[in-house]
């Protein structure tokens, strides 16, 4: 039993409050670099220019061998870059691996002024963020850290989508989820060996001709991932935090990476992770609403007045529940150009 007044007190003598929203901030692209590569550190800080979120990572895609130097190009850039309006994050290992402990502490106390969100992969149940939640709490009073660090859970285990509610309200620091495709592909049995992106042979087929045995029955290719999408969506939704599309591994497909992020987009999802400069393009492209969606959102909404009753507008019907999917749309516009000028423009939203 706990009492929920308790649950927005710090877990540690000294932590800071916890937070009582998550707030929104553009996050189209989470761009992730191997903290590990002195290359890729060299550009962190042209890279917070371009980028929504940057994100060091130091879980998979870093050799075993490279993660201590991982831990201190995180530490090396967080010290280092001027984020400006960028987010910061980092992806730690997992809970149970050798250098969860050590790559979290790290994180507060070398990292945490410059830190927004720690990503946690391969999170399971509440269990996982309980423990997170407390271990933060204890380094965010022992680092003085004056805001608290928020969470992020990759959705990547059969357990984890099967608690996917319980994972997101565990606690105040849950900022979000994203789909972890690859692993949970692993985890789950799928006979796939790709990183997210649909498979030609998950497909539904044209019923027979009657008149003609032999005619051709078309195959339309489907969503491997819409289920899990949804489910993350409407979980993230109920405790008041972000859904997110995770990676795309055939970095040479942009047009099926393209309609990845849309389907993530159009069933709810703010962003997803880019893994190549390529992807950041694609990425601010979809999660922003096109110019001609934001013109029409906001015809309907003047058309509707005070957002109650029913009307028609180009032979359609609009009502109440419709402007709310307007006012959707023109919220999300408004609080991405805000920060892009040039959005602003194409919007045509006054400076
Ligand atoms: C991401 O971490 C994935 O496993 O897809
Ligand atoms: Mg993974």
């Amino acid at each position: 039993m706990r009492s929920p007044k308790d649950f927005f007190k710090p877990l540690a003598v000294g932590a800071p409050a916890p937070r009582h929203e998550i707030p929104f901030r553009p996050s189209r692209m989470i761009h992730f670099f191997p903290a590990s590569n002195e290359k890729m550190r060299g550009k962190a800080q042209d890279m917070a220019t371009k980028v929504d979120v940057l994100l060091a990572n130091l879980e998979d895609g870093v050799p075993a061998g490279d993660k201590e130097a991982a831990r201190a190009g995180l530490v090396e850039v967080a010290t280092s870059v001027d984020f400006g309006e960028t987010q910061f994050w980092t992806r730690v290992n997992s809970l149970d691996s050798p250098w969860g402990l050590d790559d979290l502490t790290a994180a507060v106390l070398d990292a945490g002024d410059a830190l927004d969100v720690i990503m946690i992969p391969k999170v399971e149940g509440p269990e996982d963020i309980h423990y997170v939640d407390r271990l933060l709490a204890q380094l965010e009073a022992k680092a003085g850290l004056t805001e608290p660090l928020m969470v992020h859970a990759i959705l990547e285990t059969a357990r984890g989508v099967a608690n996917v509610e319980e994972i997101c309200l565990a606690s105040p620091r849950m900022q979000g989820l994203s789909l972890g495709p690859a692993d949970l592909a692993a985890n789950r049995r799928m006979k796939t060996t790709r990183v997210g992106g649909g498979h030609p042979d998950y497909v539904v087929r044209q019923d027979p001709d009657p008149d003609d045995e032999h005619a051709d029955r078309p195959i339309y290719q489907q969503d491997l991932w819409h289920y899990t999408i949804a489910r993350m969506v409407d979980a993230c939704v109920t405790a008041g935090i972000l859904p997110y599309y995770g990676p795309f591994g055939d970095i040479a497909d942009g047009v099926a990476c393209e309609d990845q992020f849309r389907n993530a987009y159009l069933l709810g999802c703010v962003g997803a992770w880019s893994l190549h400069p390529s992807q950041i393009e694609i990425a601010k492209r979809v999660f922003s609403p096109r110019p001609a969606d934001v013109a029409h959102a906001q015809r309907v909404i003047e058309a509707m007045g005070d957002g109650t009753g029913a009307i028609m507008l180009d032979g359609k019907m609009e009502d109440d529940a419709s402007t709310k999917q307007c006012q959707v749309v023109v919220a999300l516009a408004r609080e991405l150009a805000a920060r892009d000028p040039e959005l602003a423009e194409s919007y045509g939203f006054a400076s």
